[in-house]
């Protein structure tokens, strides 16, 4: 078998199986059991893989077909400018939170030593996306599952950050050493009625505490009064639609020029507000 039959034995399988873009992920899925670029595979539609690779691609096909997220079955996802191991301890790090990350970096830009509590780090996503991006920043990052921050430590380590960013393990209420400049959190958002309409990738696979949440904003926010230096930002993530509600609750715990960004696809999914009691 060569490159572009393996493809499109690949294609027909996920195709039938619901998964979205079938042809990009059997691209991807190929590369990976070749350990070649997309690029490559490109090149060379006519190389022959051998049975060993054809098995390995098999493996990765059927649990695509099942619906595992790609990022799973690579094993490591790209965040920002890092690359980071994810497994089903995690919520896969999307790019709605690389926004996120874009506006903490500007409200720290003018601070040569920031202290940043990331609350709900999961994979450790946003915790090590601004210690790499802000060279002066020390973060401790939180979480409620050991599972999570395990993970969290093995990417912390591997990319040489231990000495910059604190793992912790703690509800959203967990008293911490203020006071910070920056509090940000991308808390589980879904509403439990909305859970079962959800694709299968999360549903199945994702773990649910990361994914299904009420009212998280609002203990995060009303904590974090008591964290944040005079002064100092907090910054959400939020759902499709919950950017109105997530302002409201600000302004009504007293965070001031709160005001809300859009994602890469024009909705509104990151808020915003100063602390200044
Ligand atoms: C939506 S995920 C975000 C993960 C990561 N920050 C990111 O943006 O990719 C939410 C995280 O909050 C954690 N979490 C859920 N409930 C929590 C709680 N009560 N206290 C602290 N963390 C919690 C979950 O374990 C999960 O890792």
């Amino acid at each position: 078998m060569n490159v572009r039959d393996a493809l499109n034995a690949a294609v027909e399988v996920l195709e039938p199986a619901g998964v979205e873009s079938p042809r990009l992920d059997a691209e991807i899925l190929l590369g990976h059991a070749l350990g070649v670029s997309r690029t490559e595979l490109y090149a060379e539609p006519e190389r022959e893989i051998s049975e060993s690779e054809e098995e390995r691609l098999r493996g990765f096909v059927e649990r695509r077909a099942r619906r595992e997220p790609v990022a799973y079955i690579l094993g490591e996802w790209g965040f920002r400018r890092l690359t980071l191991a994810v497994d089903a301890r995690v919520l896969i790090p999307r790019p709605e939170t690389e926004v996120v990350v874009e506006r903490c970096l500007e409200r720290l830009a003018r601070l040569e030593a920031p202290r940043v509590l990331d609350v709900g780090t999961g994979s450790g996503a946003i915790a090590l996306a601004l210690a790499d991006e802000h060279p002066g920043a020390s973060v401790i990052a939180t979480d409620i599952s050991a599972d999570a921050l395990s993970l969290a430590r093995e990417n912390r380590d591997r990319l040489g950050l231990g000495g910059r960013v604190e793992l912790v393990l703690g509800h959203f209420d967990a008293r911490l050493p203020g006071p910070f400049d920056l509090v940000v959190s991308n808390p589980p958002y879904v509403r439990p009625e909305d859970f079962e309409s959800l694709q299968p990738e999360i549903r199945l696979y994702e773990p649910r505490e990361a994914v299904v949440g009420v009212g998280a904003h609002a203990a995060v926010a009303r904590r974090a009064r008591e964290l944040l230096r005079p002064g100092g930002w907090l910054v959400f993530e939020c759902g499709d639609e919950q950017a109105g509600e997530v302002s409201e609750t600000l302004r009504s715990l007293g965070y001031g020029e709160v005001t809300a960004s859009r994602d890469l696809a024009g909705r509104d999914r990151v808020v915003e507000g100063c602390w200044r009691p």
